[in-house]
């Protein structure tokens, strides 16, 4: 049992419990047919999600979203990560030679036509099963609309969907509730919002963690960390697991490292907006200089560093970075969500 492996958890004794969440989870799945959990990255979803579900014995299909390519994505691009894994699953193998377009081979399951008839005659048939699909503002990336597949099922399939996403606004959009032309309109939805752990608990995440590894760290070490990483669980771990199992001890270069992570996805994240990245780094630079800054704070340093901005494109811009869950509104402005992020957009990001 140890809280510091850095793999999303999945059973209940590597699992610090949320309780508030797991509870909210649970009832979700009783009362919906439709549950989503958001949060932040690093808030701890993807846990949740498959603890609780093996907690319960429920059979379910998780779909990672975040395995589709990259670009617009394809009903294919869907299909082969169902197929691996569908294949693991002993019960789909036992009914999946009954399926129409299905084939049972010794690696696995294989759709013979990777269309969405096929798509969707499988899905058909997870009567009483789980769906997850992770990250699911992902499938946004496509001509095809997967929202109607989903309100579907909500409508003709005795199965249970469950959805996260770490781009809060962008699921949003996905899902496109309030839209009355939108497939999923009108489908009631229960929401499971997660949170950053408060002082309190963050303090007990880490010392029940650094006990199971039988590491005592210097007090201060610990209050400095809850200091910078802000209660978000997966940074928690992080900090955890390098400064056990990696050996590194010193707080500064351990926030270090895990800036160039948020870095780097950071800047997957924004490669969807080709040229316009500049516009876009400028704008999180200066946010993150200032720690939180106002809409013309932000549009002075914008055309100070790239010309001339259209004040529509800027809006653009901002409600693009909330939507992804990078920047955050406050009472008077903006500021990066996640403080390792701010940490790394000050110091590596590189505007052009
Ligand atoms: N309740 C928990 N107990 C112990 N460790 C946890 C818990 N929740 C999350 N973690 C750890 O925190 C990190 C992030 O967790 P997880 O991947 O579940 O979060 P997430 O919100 O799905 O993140 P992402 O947005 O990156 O997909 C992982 O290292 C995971 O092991
Ligand atoms: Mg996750």
């Amino acid at each position: 049992m140890a809280y510091f492996d850095p793999e999303p958890k999945r059973r209940k004794e590597d699992f610090f419990d949320m309780e508030a969440e797991v509870e909210e989870f649970k009832r979700g799945l009783e009362v919906s047919k439709f549950v989503a959990v958001l949060g932040l990255r690093r808030y701890g979803k993807t846990s949740l999600i498959l603890t609780t579900l093996n907690e319960l014995g429920l059979d379910y299909v998780f779909v990672d979203c975040r395995l589709l390519p990259s670009g617009m994505i394809s009903v294919s691009d869907l299909i082969a990560i169902l197929e691996r894994e569908l294949s693991e699953k002993s019960w789909f193998r036992s009914i999946a030679s009954s399926i129409e377009g299905i084939e049972v081979g010794p690696i696995g399951v294989r759709f013979r036509r990777r269309d969405l008839n096929t798509l969707v005659s499988v899905l058909e048939r997870l009567e009483g099963k789980v769906l997850v699909l992770d990250e699911v503002q992902e499938l946004r990336r496509s001509r095809y609309r997967f929202d109607s597949v989903l309100a579907y099922l909500y409508d003709h399939v005795d199965v249970k969907i469950v959805v996260s996403g770490s781009q809060v606004g962008m699921v949003h959009r996905f899902l496109r509730l309030e839209d009355p032309s939108a497939p999923l309109y009108g489908r009631p939805i229960y929401f499971v919002r997660l949170r950053p752990l408060d002082r309190e608990r963050a303090r007990e995440f880490l010392l029940k963690g650094f006990a199971q590894e039988g590491v005592d760290p210097p007090r201060d070490v610990v209050e400095r960390a809850l200091d910078v990483l802000d209660g978000v669980i997966g940074w928690l771990t992080y900090f955890g697991y390098a400064y056990t199992r990696l050996g590194v001890r010193d707080l500064d270069r351990i926030v270090d490292m895990a800036s160039r992570l948020a870095l780097e996805e950071l800047e997957h994240a924004l490669r969807i907006y080709g040229v316009g990245r500049p516009r876009y780094a400028a704008v999180l630079k200066i946010v993150a200089e200032l720690g939180e800054a106002t809409w013309s704070e932000i549009m002075r340093f914008l055309e100070s560093r790239l010309g001339r901005v259209p004040r529509n494109t800027l809006s653009n811009i901002l409600r693009n970075l909330v939507d992804m869950g990078v920047l955050m509104k406050t009472s008077s402005g903006y500021r990066v969500a996640d403080p390792i992020l701010r940490y790394a957009v000050k110091k590596y990001l590189r505007i052009g």
